[in-house]
């Protein structure tokens, strides 16, 4: 299982030349990694080294752990969220050193370092486990561990990984999504285990406005979560220090992992472990309804990240209410062949993401494909591009406002909504 790599590296407080050996999962006192060195867990499940994000020029570094063996890198965790490495000619190293703290360097710059106060013993060892926990530990007392990742976690809950508070400093863990997909630093929203009796798992917005709850606890699941404990199999834990959640999986033929998004959705990602079939397939998204509820609209931004469609008015009084959703300022004439209100019409609505639950329509122009909608009193939107007519029933669900999206709606209101609103009018 062990790989022996000689590297030799001047390391710049000390400028001696070290000759090192790297064990595949283990780091002792004095190495290091740099470049395109990784450290790979016993199993082969989990690597910890350097990546990039971005396909921009800027090309910041990160260390951080993904899964080995997946065509596209899932990153679980990330130890410089906040102060990405350079990408310059200098080179990044991690590296353990003799006071036993790991520490991420760059030319003379500290970037991230594990920070502990007191000097480590000797056989201090760092350690990446095949549940994806790196952990600083006794090499001759494998149970003491004096610093580990899982306390630290990124935008991932990893199986195995404890979720929760410490009593007696009253510290709680969060889980902090990527601001976005390029960028781990720490975004605008997170998960928590709320502090009252509940103990519910939490969505929060800004570490502070809970949009969604897990539901009570029922000693094998979470209420509003059921589908959750098909494949994972969560504990409680509650002691004199510490309340926490954690979880294991039911079955191994499976990776599962929970991660919260740049958009605030807690995803649960599952694949086969076979290496022929691995692929994330999303097996749980909550809110399911989109964190702005019906007619509601995601944009990515951190003052207001929902607003109402326009026609559409909050449903809650109460700010930060997001998940109830919109309603009509007034209703539909559809069906009301009598109503002198006038005919219903369409506003547009440009650069979103569809929502999902779209139906396809064969009207193959965009008159005949509106017209079908306008006849169709449950129809409440519609949508025509090459790939043709799309129309949608019901509530719009999961709308997300997108400035790279070419796509455009056209959402059915009431006549009295098309005076209202000039620049979007859709009169063709
Ligand atoms: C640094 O950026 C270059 C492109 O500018 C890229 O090819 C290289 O992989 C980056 N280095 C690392 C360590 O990611
Ligand atoms: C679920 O986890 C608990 C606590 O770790 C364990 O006692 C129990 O056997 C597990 N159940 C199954 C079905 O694996
Ligand atoms: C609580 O913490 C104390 C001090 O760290 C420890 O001795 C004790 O075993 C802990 N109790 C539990 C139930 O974990
Ligand atoms: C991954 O799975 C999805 C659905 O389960 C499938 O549509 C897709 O083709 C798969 N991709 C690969 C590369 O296997
Ligand atoms: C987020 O919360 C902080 C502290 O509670 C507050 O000062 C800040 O204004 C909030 N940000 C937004 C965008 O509401
Ligand atoms: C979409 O976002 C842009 C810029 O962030 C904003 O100007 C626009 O009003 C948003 N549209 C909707 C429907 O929220």
């Amino acid at each position: 299982m062990f790989l022996n790599v000689c590297v030799c590296v001047i390391f710049w407080f000390t400028t001696a030349k070290l000759c090192l050996s790297i064990g595949t999962d283990t780091l002792s006192k004095g190495q290091s990694l740099s470049g395109s060195q990784t450290l790979i867990s016993k199993d082969e499940i989990f690597e910890l080294g350097f990546f990039t994000t971005g396909t921009s020029s800027s090309h910041n570094i990160y260390l951080g752990i993904w899964y080995k063996d997946f065509p596209e890198r899932t990153t679980v965790w990330v130890a410089n969220r906040q102060t990405p490495l350079p990408n310059t000619t200098s080179t990044s190293i991690l590296i353990l050193s003799q006071n036993g703290n790991l520490g991420l360097f760059s030319n003379l710059d500290t970037f991230w370092s594990t920070n502990l106060m007191s000097t480590l013993p000797d056989s201090t060892e760092a350690v990446l486990l095949d549940n994806g926990n790196f952990i600083l530990r006794d090499r001759s007392r494998p149970s003491v561990i004096f610093w580990q990742s899982f306390d630290h976690p990124t935008d991932t809950w990893l199986p195995e990984s404890p979720l929760g508070f410490n009593k007696i400093n009253g510290r709680t863990q969060h889980i902090v999504a990527w601001k976005n997909t390029e960028d781990p630093s720490p975004g605008m929203f997170s998960i928590e285990i709320s502090q009252d009796e509940t103990n519910e798992v939490s969505l929060l917005w800004n570490m502070s406005t809970r949009y969604f709850k897990s539901g009570a606890w029922t000693g094998r699941v979470f209420d509003s979560l059921p589908e959750l404990s098909y494949i994972l199999n969560f504990s409680f834990v509650s002691n004199k220090n510490e309340t926490y959640y954690t979880y294991s999986l039911l079955n191994y033929a499976v990776f599962s992992r929970l991660v919260i998004t740049p958009s605030g959705k807690l995803k649960q990602l599952t694949s086969l472990r076979n290496h022929n079939h691995r692929n994330w397939t999303e097996t749980s998204v909550q809110p399911n309804n989109g964190i702005c509820g019906a007619f509601g609209i995601y944009t990515d931004s951190l003052s207001n990240p929902c607003t109402c469609l326009q026609g559409f008015a909050s449903v809650s009084t109460r700010p930060n209410e997001w998940l109830s959703g919109c309603s009509r300022k007034a209703p539909l004439q559809c069906g009301d062949s009598n109503s002198a209100k006038g005919k219903d019409g369409f506003l547009k609505t440009s650069k979103v993401k569809l929502p999902a639950n779209r139906k396809v329509h064969p009207a193959s122009n965009a008159r005949r494909c509106k017209s079908a909608c306008l006849q169709d009193c449950s129809c409440t939107a519609y949508t025509f591009s090459e790939s043709g007519c799309l129309i949608w029933d019901g509530n719009l669900l999961n709308l997300q406002n997108d400035s790279s999206s070419e796509q455009s709606l056209y959402l059915k209101v009431a006549n009295s909504e098309l005076r209202d609103a000039k620049g979007c009018l859709d009169i063709s």
